[in-house]
C-alpha cells in the first residue's frame, strides 16, 4: 500500500498554509458543479445571510449536520456558548428545510465531561419550533477511550428530527437474519418471521454495529481529514429520508462526505465549510470519484499533483498522530 498521507490539518497549520494557494475557494465563494446540481460554499454556517445565497431560494428534503462537537475547538469555550452557537445554525436550518423533511445531527457525549454536549443541545432543541425529535441512533466506532478504569466509549451519537410529515424508507443492513420464531398468523396462515419479512438481512434500528470507522486502510480515506464519517453511514441516511433529485443540505462538510453520498445516489446536494482547504478537498474527492470511480485516496491524498511525493515526509509525524491516545482522537471528533 503507498504511503504518502498528508497529516492532520487541524493540528499541522504549516501544511494547511502549503495548500491555501491550491484553493479554488475563497471566504465567501461558492463553486457551483457543471456536470450536476450540487454546491460548495466556503461560508460560515451560522450566517443566515451566507446561507440563504447558498439555498438561493430552493428547500431541503435533509440536513445533515455534523459540526465540530469539541470543546477544544472552541478554546474550552463552555458549554453554554457551545450550544448557543449550535442554536444560531440550527435555526437557520429550520428555516431551509421543506415544510416535510429530517434533520440528523451527528453530536458527541464526552463520559469525561458530563456527556457533553448531548443533554445541553437536546434540551435547547426542545425550544426549536416545528421540529419534533424522533430517534436517538448510536453508531459503534473501532477506535476509542477511557479502557483502563471505565467502559469504552466507542459511541457516535446521531439525532433524527422531523418537520412536518416526511416518508421514510427503511433500511437494511448486511446482517442476516439467523433467529427463527415470533410467528404471526397472516390471512389465516401462521407465518414465521423469516416468511413475512422484506429482506433476508435484518433492519437498521437505532444501534448501528455493521458501519465501519473510516481508517488509512479504507479507500474512502481522505488523510489530512480528522473527522471523516463512513460513507455508508450517511449513504443509509439518504437513502432513508430523501428521493432522487431532492436537496440535501450539509453546511459542515468537512471532507464532503454527504455531496459523495448524494453524486452516488442521484441527489443535489448544497454544502457548506468556512476552510478553504476543506473546500477544495471536497470539490476534489467529488472529481476523483466522476474520473476514477474511487471515493477516497486511501493512504495518499488530494493534492499530491502539488506536493508529489514530498508529503511523504510527513508520515512518521501522521503516524504519531494516529497513535496519539484516543482520549485526544475523541476529543478531535
Ligand atoms: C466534524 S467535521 C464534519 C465531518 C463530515 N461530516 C465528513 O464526513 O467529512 C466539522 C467541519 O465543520 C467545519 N466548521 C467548523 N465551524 C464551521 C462553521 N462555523 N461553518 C462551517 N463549517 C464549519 C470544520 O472546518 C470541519 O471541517
Amino acid at each position: 500500500m503507498r504511503n504518502n498521507p498528508l497529516p492532520r490539518l487541524d493540528i499541522d497549520g504549516d501544511t494547511r498554509q502549503r495548500l491555501l494557494p491550491f484553493c479554488r475557494l475563497r471566504p465567501g465563494d461558492i463553486w457551483r458543479d457543471r456536470q450536476g446540481s450540487h454546491r460548495v460554499a466556503c461560508i460560515d454556517a451560522t450566517d443566515r445571510t451566507s446561507v440563504g445565497q447558498l439555498i438561493d431560494g430552493d428547500l431541503a428534503a435533509i440536513a445533515i449536520q455534523d459540526p465540530p462537537y469539541n470543546l477544544v475547538a472552541f478554546e474550552e469555550r463552555q458549554i453554554h456558548d457551545y450550544v448557543e452557537w449550535c442554536k444560531k445554525w440550527v435555526e437557520i436550518t429550520a428555516s431551509i428545510l421543506a415544510g416535510d423533511s429530517a434533520l440528523y445531527v451527528w453530536l458527541g457525549a464526552d463520559q469525561n465531561n458530563e456527556f457533553q454536549p448531548l443533554p445541553d443541545f437536546m434540551i435547547m432543541m426542545r425550544g426549536i419550533s416545528g421540529l419534533k425529535a424522533r430517534s436517538f441512533i448510536t453508531m459503534r466506532n473501532q477506535r476509542g477511550y477511557g479502557t483502563q478504569c471505565n467502559w469504552m466509549a466507542v459511541r457516535q451519537e446521531l439525532l433524527y428530527y422531523t418537520k412536518g410529515n416526511p416518508d421514510f424508507e427503511v433500511q437494511y443492513t448486511d446482517i442476516p437474519k439467523i433467529l427463527r420464531g415470533y410467528y404471526k398468523e397472516v390471512n389465516g396462515k401462521t407465518t414465521e418471521n423469516l416468511e413475512r419479512g422484506k429482506s433476508e438481512n435484518i433492519r437498521a434500528g437505532n444501534v448501528w454495529v455493521d458501519v465501519q470507522q473510516v481508517f488509512y486502510r479504507m479507500e474512502e480515506n481522505v488523510s489530512g481529514c480528522y473527522a471523516q464519517k463512513p460513507l455508508k453511514s450517511i449513504e443509509r441516511i439518504v437513502s432513508a429520508s430523501s428521493k432522487q433529485g431532492d436537496l440535501v443540505v450539509d453546511l459542515f462538510a468537512h471532507s464532503g462526505t454527504s455531496l459523495l453520498a448524494c453524486e452516488r445516489l442521484k441527489r443535489r446536494c448544497y454544502t457548506a465549510e468556512i476552510d478553504p482547504v476543506y473546500c477544495e478537498i471536497v470539490i476534489r474527492r467529488l472529481e476523483r470519484y466522476r474520473q476514477q470511480g474511487l471515493t477516497g485516496w486511501q493512504n495518499g491524498h488530494p493534492f499530491e499533483k502539488e506536493l508529489g511525493e514530498t508529503a511523504g515526509h510527513f508520515l512518521t509525524k501522521f503516524r504519531a498522530q494516529e497513535q496519539t491516545p484516543a482520549i485526544c482522537q475523541s476529543t478531535l471528533f
